[in-house]
């Protein structure tokens, strides 16, 4: 038997010359991505870990067995149940807007791993989408057992094929990032970006949140996932150092890009979760100072390393920490009917942790909490649109989310003329980021222009139920119906 440093660099890293076809035919620009570069320039593409594929199945199968051991322990609708009410929306949050994205994430890295310009890329690719295979499977496993406890966890697998408002703005992330981008511009948006940045919010920093609310399934589900995130994650910097050498104008392009559509992305997903879902006691610290540990911190030194200034916009993210997610929570709360989970109203003590967390940008928001409290205390429990929006809002049409940008004193809107038509951004970013590629956004409509084209219903309770896909047995309630213990005292 050889052992195994004598083959496994042949069997990872295998190329050669092509003799009867040309290498721009083999890779065309447009499936293998751009700037197109001679395969001398990606020969020293190499990976940090190292995997076989034997040894691929060994782990993968190990992991998969304690994780379904876990899944027979405390996986069942009465460990569900057991769980506080409003973590159990963060979870839904969580299952209906990331596995059907890895999902098509198995996409992207297929085309890495046919089109990927170095071998061992694209060996790495392949076992990524399999990765990526096992974290939509993983959750809709564990999730389908639970639907008939909670048919809102039905949205686990529903909620990319309906087009609910943040269907539309996920698809639109997701299917840009992940099935549409070349295997260089998907390997710095996904594995660098947003696997290397952000995944580990969500999959790290909510995982210890699950620890302490005693959810262990959602615990090892996410731990699980993440061992693989962080093994494949390891293309984007290779291919990131080579993109930086020989065009590094368009690898800050689109680093600058991913990032800020990345937080977008995140500040709904794990910014609500963090801050509003988590019930107090096991909230260990709030949604900004895990970003700040993430990205401010550890990302942020990726970029210095690699020789990448910070996006240039940089301090409208920093500005953004204290307030984005707090207004687009406002937002869903007050249109809590439109999505597939169930809001929370803050409780006094809630409000103080936040004033004490965002002591910069609180005092801005509070007055929606206490105005929203005043109207469920007049009207009473069971009344759900007495603090309910009745028309349809606006959005971004870039991100597709709420022009909830800045605060409610000063919006960070932004209107951009072309071709005789207005478009409305909800920031500045979003506004370049189109600008910088309009040919492949322009066409797209959001929810107004949909209504607007006759496509959607403008009645928000028939855009709701005909068009978001939702009825009264799924569409998102206030958490406790209006009967919180606090409300009833004061
Ligand atoms: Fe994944
Ligand atoms: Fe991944
Ligand atoms: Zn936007």
């Amino acid at each position: 038997m050889l052992h195994r440093e004598q083959w496994l660099d042949l069997a990872r890293k295998l190329d050669w010359e092509f003799s009867y076809v040309a290498e721009r035919d083999v890779f065309p620009e447009v499936a293998a991505g751009r700037p197109w570069l001679p395969a001398s320039a990606w020969a020293g593409w190499d990976e940090p870990y190292r995997t076989s594929f034997t040894e691929y199945v060994a782990n993968q199968h190990a992991k998969e067995a304690s994780l379904y051991a876990v899944h027979e322990s405390v996986g069942r609708v009465e460990d569900y149940l057991r769980l506080d009410p409003s973590w159990r929306s963060a979870l839904k949050l969580h299952a209906a807007t990331l596995p059907l994205a890895e999902f098509a994430a198995v996409i992207g890295n297929l085309r890495a791993g046919r089109f990927g310009r170095a071998s061992a890329w694209r060996t790495t690719s392949t076992l990524g989408a399999l990765d990526e295979l096992r974290h939509t499977q993983i959750p809709l496993l564990v999730m389908h057992d639970l639907v008939r406890a909670d048919p809102q966890l039905d949205w686990t697998h529903r909620f990319f094929h309906t087009n609910n408002w943040v269907a539309i703005a996920g698809r639109h992330l997701v299917d840009e990032m992940l099935l549409t981008s070349d295997p260089i511009e998907f390997a710095v948006a996904t594995h660098f970006v947003f696997e290397t940045g952000f995944t580990n919010l969500q999959f790290v920093g909510l995982s210890a949140m699950a620890r302490a609310v005693g959810d262990r399934m959602f615990e090892k589900m996410v731990k699980s996932i993440q061992t693989d995130e962080a093994r494949h994650a390891q293309v984007g910097l290779p291919v990131l150092r080579t993109l930086i050498e020989h065009d590094p104008v368009r690898a800050q392009y689109l680093v600058d890009k991913w990032f800020w559509r990345s937080w977008l992305f995140f500040a709904v997903v794990t910014g609500f979760a963090m801050d509003y879902l988590t019930p107090l006691a096991a909230r260990t610290q709030s949604f900004k100072e895990f970003v700040a540990e993430w990205i401010l911190d550890q990302f942020q030194r990726s970029l210095d390393d690699l020789g990448l200034a910070r996006p240039w916009y940089w301090d409208q993210f920093v500005a953004a920490l204290d307030v984005y997610h707090h207004m687009v929570y406002a937002s869903a709360y007050t249109y809590r009917a439109t999505v597939w989970f169930d809001l929370t109203l803050p409780s006094p003590e809630e409000r103080a942790w936040l004033a004490l967390h965002y002591p910069a940008s609180w005092p801005m928001l509070d007055p929606v909490w206490a105005r929203v409290t005043d109207r469920l205390r007049t009207g009473g429990p069971e009344l759900e649109w007495y603090t309910h929006g009745t028309t349809p809002i606006t959005f971004c049409r870039l991100c597709q989310l709420p022009l909830c940008g800045g605060t409610p004193l000063h919006n960070t809107a932004r209107i951009e003329v072309r071709g005789g038509a207005k478009y409305a951004f909800c920031s500045e970013p979003c506004a370049a980021i189109f600008k910088g590629e309009p040919e492949r956004y322009a066409a797209h409509k959001d929810v107004v222009m949909r209504i607007l084209a006759g496509e959607a219903p403008a009645n928000v309770l028939e855009l709701v139920r005909l068009y978001f896909g939702l009825d009264q047995d799924h569409w998102g309630k206030d958490t406790a119906r209006g009967r919180y213990p606090w409300l009833e005292g004061g």
